[in-house]
């Protein structure tokens, strides 16, 4: 199947690692001109590296952290800069921490609002006037299964990511009759760095093992096993591409059917 996505041009953000990095590799895979960002330069830079080393498409990385507002634009102008315009734009950066209610300051729920949602707002504002020129603009927020079932010990990310999706929704009606399409992934347990570390912090709690932790999780879902960030990347390249022309304001779990309510 040919996606259509040669030439098109990709913003994914938080994509030195993880759902992120698999999501720009496999774009890139699929001909797209990708450019990517991380806070640290030389993550993003050695991601754009290996990108660029395995598809030999140009791969552009800029160290900029999402909850900045001043990175975010000088970001986007980067982009714009160095590929002419967007297409396509994939929202997405680390969690949250890993706490209870009452573990959980002011401090750490503004922090994770400017993290989580205000980094969309800001990347949706700045990008706009650039998809507005797509003849296949779409924007693709990546939340968390946790939207439809809270996770324990995730109260940031289990609260925050219900505004982003409910903007995600609203703009996808919102901005629809422009033919800009608006949709979510909400991952379930995906083998990153980021749940090797939330498995951590569940091990220390529990006084068990890593190991132990993802082995249990990892059981509490149908196929027995977490999924690959490929996996993610894969059904994210699809919601991206031209073909996926008539899916708007989906909220699409990536879970292998562990979410146990029926809609
Ligand atoms: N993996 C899962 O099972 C799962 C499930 C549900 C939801 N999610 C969510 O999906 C997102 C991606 O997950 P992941 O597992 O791929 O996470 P990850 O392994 O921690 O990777 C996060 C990526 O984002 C970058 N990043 C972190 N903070 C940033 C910031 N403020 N600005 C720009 N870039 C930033 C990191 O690079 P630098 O350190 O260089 O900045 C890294 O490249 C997270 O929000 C996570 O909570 C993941």
């Amino acid at each position: 199947m040919n996606l259509q996505l040669d030439q098109r041009i990709a913003l994914i953000t938080g994509a030195s690692q993880g759902l992120g990095y698999a999501t720009a590799l496999q774009l890139s895979r699929e001909g797209a001109l990708v450019a990517i960002c991380s806070r640290e330069q030389a993550h993003v830079s050695a991601a754009a590296d290996a990108i660029h080393g395995e598809t030999r498409r140009p791969v552009l990385g800029v160290a900029a952290d999402v909850s900045n507002p001043a990175d975010i634009e000088r970001l986007v102008e980067r982009v714009v800069e160095e590929y002419g315009g967007l297409d396509i734009l994939v929202t997405n950066s680390g969690g949250p921490p890993s706490t209870s209610f009452e573990e959980t300051t002011d401090e750490m729920w503004q922090q994770s609002i400017d993290l989580l949602l205000m980094s969309v707002v800001r990347l949706v504002r700045a990008t706009l006037s650039h998809l507005r020129q797509s003849d296949v603009p779409c924007v693709l927020t990546v939340t968390s299964l946790a939207v439809k079932q809270p996770i324990p010990n995730l109260i940031l990310s289990n609260s925050v990511r219900m505004a982003v999706v409910g903007m995600t929704k609203t703009l996808a009606l919102e901005l629809g009759e422009e033919g800009i399409r608006f949709n979510s992934i909400l991952p379930g347990w995906t083998v990153t760095e980021r749940v090797h570390d939330l498995m951590e912090a569940r091990a220390q709690r529990n006084g068990t093992t890593i190991e132990e932790e993802i082995g249990k999780q990892a059981a509490a879902g149908p196929f027995g096993r977490m999924a690959t960030p490929k996996e993610f990347a894969n059904v994210a390249t699809f919601l991206c591409s031209p073909l996926a022309s008539y899916l708007n304001g989906l909220m699409l779990s990536v879970d292998g059917g562990s979410y146990k309510g029926t809609f």
